[in-house]
């Protein structure tokens, strides 16, 4: 079984891991065993980012299973479904805000209540679900794209996940990188019909270096509005491996969801 299979699994993305382990386990397997391109190797953070600052995102958020989040409401989260268990009451999920370093004094957890995962979700797609919290956050939230106007240019993604492909600890320092847009066509280079490009936004520098990785799942991909505000474009979901020289991450489109997220949360 390949890394990507087993976080997948583990973290509850099962039908995720089967169509990873279906399509092309062996060229993954494979694949896996280089290592992150040299260029880059020395300083490895997200993949290749550096550390961000404390309050520099404020509707980051990190889930007790191993995944990210965002604020999008103050007591709503949007997070992936391959994270998520399921649907319905759950008091399982610790939300942890309010910091960049997780053990540092300040961290505000709250208790999940209900979670409401994509309808329809079965491991292809559709990688979104919202958290209910028992209590509201009192943190700034981060806006959702609604059109497909932001879906170009140059994006943000932060997280506490691997640092390197196959650590499979994560990192208690929140870190933070930039990555450009990769087009549906370029993205299937690699992918192939793996992708689903309507439900799928693709990110990444033809030559890696720089991803997100396992445990960034979740977790937003954002960039600035016209306005100079945040907004969210994309959910950290799945890739071969992390940062690998011609394989771009892949995001839930999140401006193909707007409606149903916005519809989800009211009845949340
Ligand atoms: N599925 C992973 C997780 O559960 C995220 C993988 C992102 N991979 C990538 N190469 N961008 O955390």
């Amino acid at each position: 079984m390949t890394h990507t299979t087993t976080i997948a699994a583990k973290r509850g993305g099962l039908a995720l891991a089967k169509k990873a382990a279906a399509a092309g386990a062996v060229a993954l397997a494979v694949a896996s065993l280089q290592p992150v391109s040299a260029a880059h190797a020395a300083d490895a953070r997200v993949i290749g980012g550096k550390p961000a600052a404390q309050n520099e995102f404020p509707f980051m958020v990190h889930l007790s299973m191993g995944c990210g989040g965002a604020l999008y409401k103050k007591d709503i989260v949007l997070t992936a479904a391959h994270c998520m268990d399921g649907s319905g009451n759950n008091t399982r999920i610790t939300v942890t805000a309010g910091v960049a370093d997780l053990n540092s004094a300040g961290a505000i957890k709250v208790k999940s209540t209900k979670v409401k995962v994509a309808p329809g979700y079965d491991g292809v797609g559709k990688d979104w679900a919202l958290i209910k919290l028992a209590k509201p956050i009192d943190r700034p939230t981060l806006k959702i794209a609604t059109t497909t106007k932001y879906n170009r240019g140059t994006f943000t993604i932060a997280g506490w996940g691997d640092v390197r492909e196959g650590a499979g600890t994560g990192t208690t320092k929140l870190q933070k990188a930039d990555v450009p847009f990769v087009s549906d066509r370029a993205c299937k280079w690699h992918y192939g019909n793996r992708l689903v490009p309507k439900q799928e936004l693709c990110a990444g520098y033809a030559s890696g270096g720089i991803d997100t990785c396992q445990g960034d799942s979740g977790g937003p991909m954002f960039r600035k509005d016209d306005a100079g505000k945040w907004i969210q474009v994309g959910i950290v979901s799945w890739g071969d491996g992390c940062a690998r020289s011609g394989v771009p991450g892949v995001y839930t489109e999140v401006s193909t969801f707007a409606k149903d997220i916005a519809k989800a949360a009211s009845t949340l």
